[in-house]
This record gives structure tokens, sequence and C-alpha cells, in this order.
């Protein structure tokens, strides 16, 4: 029979009635292109891409450093960093070397905390006008670079720095940057955007715009061997968080976009095992330093619409509790997920097969949908993640914190949050009191 008429108007037969099954439960997972040609889609939105960073990767990439800043322009610089890591590990004292081989004159300002203060910025503000500062050198992660970009801003700007914040004002300028990533997470070595914290009521917001934008960052993924496990795994979950808030989109028809992003997804959650159990393993290393980049430079957002709903309801957790920012999102994604899940099916269980490994359910779309959530949440659980928010801050929240949470998320009932579904205030509460179980 092989190949004869009949066998092969059978399988046409066959492939028919089982397109036309799966087109009446709106379900494309892993399905041949040209099924999309169906018009049930919204085609890809229409997009700009901008991703102005050099990115200097590898074992020997931090040897270009005073080449680098000179490039850029940067004549004295402050060098700004964490807590210590960068000392210990002996990454300051390199950058010290070689600034002062090359007879380049520098300032150095330590002492950034996870969720970086405002008090900082405006101290590091006070010394680069005091010292005639033109580059700044981020030694650090998310908290340390963000912190720089705050600076750049503020250093030419005279009225009061949260205004950028708070939506009063736009920045005209900020100081160029360059960086020496430490901790694969945040992406802020390639975004537009500044996450910072007011002390003055403990706020945490972010505030976009492409003049901040690194000049340069320098990767190497050696310098990531020394991450305790629970940073590691934290930033392994932001990493995917930036693209699954880009991928969770109305915009179903982005292929390639889609491809990419599930293809970075796959690898972050496969790597980040590898190097839980061996924290020297280079080319897992280099893999999660890598997607940090390119989750959060726009480019898995080619096509799709940016959602942020669970980063908005998480930076109110980092604000209020100071808690991790990874683990803050493990804690609430899935809530975030079951809430909007019923209108937006056949994405969850296109992530659930093609990210989770789920096994596709074709008479049960919303099954294989919800059980991608569910091994969503077994991979946080399994690399050491909380999945609600008594696992993120030891206790329930109260009904108070609650509240304060959703006044300060939705700016007093006046804005939402999300794109995939609009989360106002009460969905926002919603959310919260699922995460809070
Ligand atoms: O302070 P040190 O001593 O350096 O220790 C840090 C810190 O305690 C430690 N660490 C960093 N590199 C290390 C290391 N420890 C050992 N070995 C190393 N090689 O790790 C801890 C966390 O550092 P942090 O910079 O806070 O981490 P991350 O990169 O996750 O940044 C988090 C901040 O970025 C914001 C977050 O909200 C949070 O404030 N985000 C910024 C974004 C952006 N600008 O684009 C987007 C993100 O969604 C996020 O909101
Ligand atoms: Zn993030």
């Amino acid at each position: 029979m092989k190949g004869s008429k009949k066998s092969l108007s059978l399988r046409k037969e066959f492939n028919i009635s089982w397109t036309l099954f799966l087109l009446s439960q709106n379900f494309f997972v892993s399905l041949p292109q040209n099924i999309k040609t169906v018009k049930n889609y919204i085609d890809m939105k229409d997009f700009n891409f901008y991703a102005p960073t050099r990115v200097v990767f590898g074992k020997n990439s931090e040897e270009q450093l005073s080449q680098l800043i000179r490039q850029y322009g940067g004549t004295k610089v402050l060098v700004h960093y964490g807590g210590g890591s960068a000392r210990k590990s002996g990454l300051l004292d390199k950058v010290e070397a070689m600034l002062n081989d090359a007879k380049i004159d520098f300032v150095e300002l330590g002492g950034v905390v996870p969720n970086p203060l405002l008090s900082k910025v405006r101290e590091g503000i006070e010394l680069c006008r005091k010292e005639g500062v033109d580059f700044i050198l981020a030694v650090g992660g998310g908290s340390v670079i963000d912190s720089s970009k705050a600076i750049g801003y503020g250093v030419g700007y005279d009225g009061d720095l949260w205004d950028f914040w708070d939506g009063k004002a736009v920045p005209q300028s900020c100081l160029p940057i360059g960086v020496m990533l430490t901790i694969p997470a945040a992406g802020s070595e390639m975004s537009s955007s500044c996450v910072v914290t007011n002390d003055e009521g403990m706020l945490k917001r972010g505030f976009n715009s492409d003049l901040c934008r690194c000049k340069f960052a320098i990767m190497n993924p050696e310098r990531t061997y020394t991450l305790p496990p629970y940073q590691t795994a934290a930033g392994a979950t932001d990493i995917m968080m930036h693209t699954m808030e880009r991928y969770f989109s109305k915009y179903e028809d982005a292929t390639l976009t889609d491809a990419i992003s599930e293809a970075l997804l796959r690898t972050v959650k496969d790597a980040v095992f590898e190097v839980l159990k061996n924290p020297e393993d280079y080319r897992n290393r280099a893999a999660i330093m890598w997607a940090s980049s390119l989750s959060h430079n726009d480019l898995t957002e080619c096509g799709t619409e940016k959602d942020f709903a669970s980063h908005r309801l998480e930076h109110e957790l980092s604000g209020l509790f100071g808690v991790t920012h990874g683990a803050g999102l493990a804690a609430v994604w899935g809530s975030w997920a079951r809430f909007v899940l019923d209108r937006h099916i056949s994405r969850f269980a296109q992530f659930a097969v093609n990210v989770m490994g789920v096994a596709n359910d074709f008479t049960d779309p919303r099954a294989t949908a919800l059980r991608g959530i569910e091994a969503t949440e077994r991979f946080f659980h399994a690399i050491g993640m909380p999945i609600s928010i008594p696992e993120l801050i030891g206790r329930k929240a109260t009904d108070a914190e609650i509240a304060e949470l959703v006044r300060k998320c939705s700016r007093d009932g006046k804005i939402t949050v999300g794109a995939l579904e609009v989360i106002d205030a009460d969905a926002m509460s919603q959310i919260y009191r699922l995460a809070n179980q």
C-alpha cells in the first residue's frame, strides 16, 4: 500500500479531519506553519528594535575595559559597586589595576544594596558633580547598573530626581555607562529600564528611556561562579520572566520571535540545574549570561507586546518586603497565570508543550495549559524558588499589607498594569490573594 493513491488519499483525509478538529479547538500547538494561514490570529505587532549596547563576552573580555572606556569618551570614571562581592572576588582590584595602568582617573562609590535606594543615588550624583565624572562604570548586577543609570540621569538635572519616576519630568541627558556584569538576571546591561526604590515611602518604580542604555557590557561567565545558589536561581527566574512577559501576548503571529523565546526559555531552564550542581560549569553559566541580555534587550518583544503585570506586582513585593526580585516573580507568576488563563488557553498550551515539555492532550487544551503552569511552578520549586507569598516572606501577608500592595501598584486606583489582560486594582487584589494562600 505504501505510496499508493489510496493510502495518499486516506492520509489526506486524516490530515484534513485532524486539522479541522484542532482548528475547532483553537489549538495550534506544534502545527506546521501553513495551518496559521487560517486567519484566527492577530498579526505580529509592528516594531522598532534598538539595541545599541556593545557586548564584549567571554573569558578574556575584561582585558578590553580601559580601551572601551576611552572609546566612549571616559576621562574621569565613577566605579560604582555593591556590598562587597566584587571586592571579595578580586574583580575590583583588577579594575583598579587596569584603570591605573591605562592612567584613567577614577573615584569609587560602593554600598549599592539589592533593590537600590535613591539615597545612594543622590550620594553618587553629588560625588560625580564634585569630581567632574564623565563616565560611570557599574561593577555588579541589576542593582548597581540601575543605581548607575539613575546617577547618570541626575548629574545634569537640577530638579528633584524622583520627578522621572513620578512622571513629572523626562530626563534630557545621561552620563555614558559601561558595565562589568557579575550576575545574569535583571538584563539591565542592555535594557532601557532603570528601577530604583525611593527610601521615603519605600516606593519601587521603573522608568524607561533609551538615554540610559549602556555603552558596553563586559560579560565574563567565570565571574558568576561565586554566585550563591539562591541568587543563581532567582537570576534565572528573572531572565525567564523577561521573555515570558513578552511571550504571553495577544499578538500570537510572531512566529520567529516565538521560536527564539521558546529556545531561550528551554535553554535557561535546563542550564540552571547544571550550574546549581556544578557552579563552575562554563558552558551553562555562559548560556545563562547571554540569555540575561537577550531576554531584556527587547529581542523577544519583536512583534509581540510587553505585558509585565507580574513584574509590576512583584516590584511592590520587593518594595514592601525587601525580597529578591526573581523570587518575588516566582511567587506571583502562577497566580497571575491562573487569573488570565481562560481567555488565552491556546497560548498557555503552546507554552506548556513547547517550553515545559508537557504532553499534548489534544482533547483538552485547557488541561494541557494548566499542566504547563503547574510544571512551571514545579520547576521554580526544584530550583529553590517560592511559588507563593507565604513561601516568599515566611508568613501570610496581612489584609492591610495586601491593601498596601494594591494601593501602591495601582497608584491609588489611578492606573492599571498588564497588556495581555488589563489588571486593575480589583484584579491586583485577587491575584495577590491567590498568591497569599
Ligand atoms: O552587593 P554584592 O555584594 O555585590 O552582592 C550581590 C547582591 O547581594 C550579589 N552578587 C552579584 N554578583 C555576585 C554576587 N554574589 C556573588 N558573586 C557574584 N558574582 O547578588 C545579589 C543581588 O544583586 P543584584 O544586583 O541586586 O541582582 P539583580 O541583577 O537581580 O538586580 C536586581 C535589581 O534589578 C531590578 C530589580 O527590580 C532589582 O532592583 N531590575 C532591573 C531591570 C532593568 N533595569 O532592566 C529589570 C528587572 O526586571 C528588574 O526589575
Ligand atoms: Zn525582572
